[in-house]
């Protein structure tokens, strides 16, 4: 038994804060960001909105698209990095809003920038071994309150964000595949130290070293698309489409090339949303299944890698 996506959704906050607008707040410019990222722009949340209405937002365009009801859900997993409270998760707050009834599993999974890719492969275990039918993986992120706005090398990097797969089980792949690793002892290159259990008073935002960061990326997601092809046994050509985290386009681009893909293989969508997290992964799958790229028959690889730190990929027949 296999798990196969069968629907995928996606939503951004209405706010889009181009880099322009940022020139105004931090001593940077539109051409430094966009030349070192490839970012132009980022949308951010209202203070209204929560990362579980970001959430429920992606997640019932992917039940229209599945042609599921919420009824239907019997597991519910959400990566994220900023969720609604301490506890009750996110995925029961989601599970609530949704109307998915008592009964069905739900619980976060948090693995940052990783964490879409994460929660699939949990997902994907649970239903192949035949313990859940239908499910929601969502990666949800109000990350623009982990930021100080006044530290330009973090605030102009990250956006807020859902995006929403389903999952169902399936007697053929679907899901083939996928690999996670995580790397503790670098945990100290990406960090927000505060939480509530441990408060320190000046440490509640992003830190992060991005040279030491980028090359970590890079190395691993070179050596975690390669184990991916090893344990299918097919090469980077025989991939149609590479759906990598959205963190910097000179990341991308790199894993890009080790794997021999054209870049017009790629599905990128940071130069308007920036590096959304959990959220990347799916936002970018929904934007280039909505829009005709992904069809059904091609093989696609999915990749990440955030703080921990971790990283994974998928490898999927769609
Ligand atoms: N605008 C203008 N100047 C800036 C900015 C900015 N927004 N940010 C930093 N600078 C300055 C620095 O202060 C430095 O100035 P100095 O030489 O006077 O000290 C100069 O630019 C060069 O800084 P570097 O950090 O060396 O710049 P680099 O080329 O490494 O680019 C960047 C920085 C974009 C953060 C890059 O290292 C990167 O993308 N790293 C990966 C980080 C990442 O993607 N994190 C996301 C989370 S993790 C994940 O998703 C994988």
């Amino acid at each position: 038994m296999y798990s196969r996506i069968i629907g995928t959704g996606g939503y951004l906050p209405a706010r889009q804060v181009p880099n322009a607008e940022l020139e105004l707040q931090v001593d940077t410019s539109d051409e430094w960001i966009f030349q070192r990222t490839g970012i132009r722009a980022r949308h951010v949340a209202a203070d209204s909105e929560m990362t579980s209405d970001l959430a429920v937002n992606a997640a019932r365009l992917a039940l229209e698209a599945a042609e599921l009801e919420p009824a239907d859900i019997d597991l519910v997993i959400v990566a994220t990095t900023t969720p609604d409270l301490v506890f009750p998760s996110t995925a029961c707050i989601v599970q609530r809003k949704l109307g998915i009834p008592e009964g069905a599993c739900a619980f976060d999974v948090q693995a940052v920038c990783s964490g879409f890719l994460y929660a699939l492969a949990i997902a994907d275990k649970f239903i192949a071994s035949g313990q859940n039918r239908h499910a929601l993986v969502i990666g949800a992120e109000v990350f623009s309150r982990l930021l100080d706005w006044s530290d330009r090398r973090t605030c102009v990097l990250f956006g807020d964000g859902a995006g929403a797969v389903t999952l169902t089980r399936s007697e053929t792949p679907g899901i083939r595949s996928t690999h996670l690793h995580a790397a503790g002892d670098h945990g100290d290159i990406l960090q927000v130290r505060a939480s509530p259990a441990n408060p320190h008073e000046d440490a509640v935002f992003v830190e992060m070293d991005g040279q030491a960061v980028f090359r970590f990326a890079v190395r691993v997601l070179d050596s975690v698309c390669r184990e991916t092809l090893e344990f299918n046994q097919i090469k980077g050509e025989d991939i149609d489409w590479l759906v990598p985290h959205q963190a910097n386009i000179r990341i991308i681009m790199a894993t890009a090339k080790k794997l021999g893909l054209p870049t017009d293989r790629v599905v990128t969508t940071l130069e308007k949303q920036g590096n959304t997290s959990a959220a990347s992964v799916p936002l970018a799958l929904d934007t280039a299944v909505r829009d005709g790229r992904i069809c059904r028959g091609d093989t696609v690889m999915l990749e990440a890698v955030g703080g921990g730190m971790t990283w994974g990929a998928a490898l999927l027949d769609w």
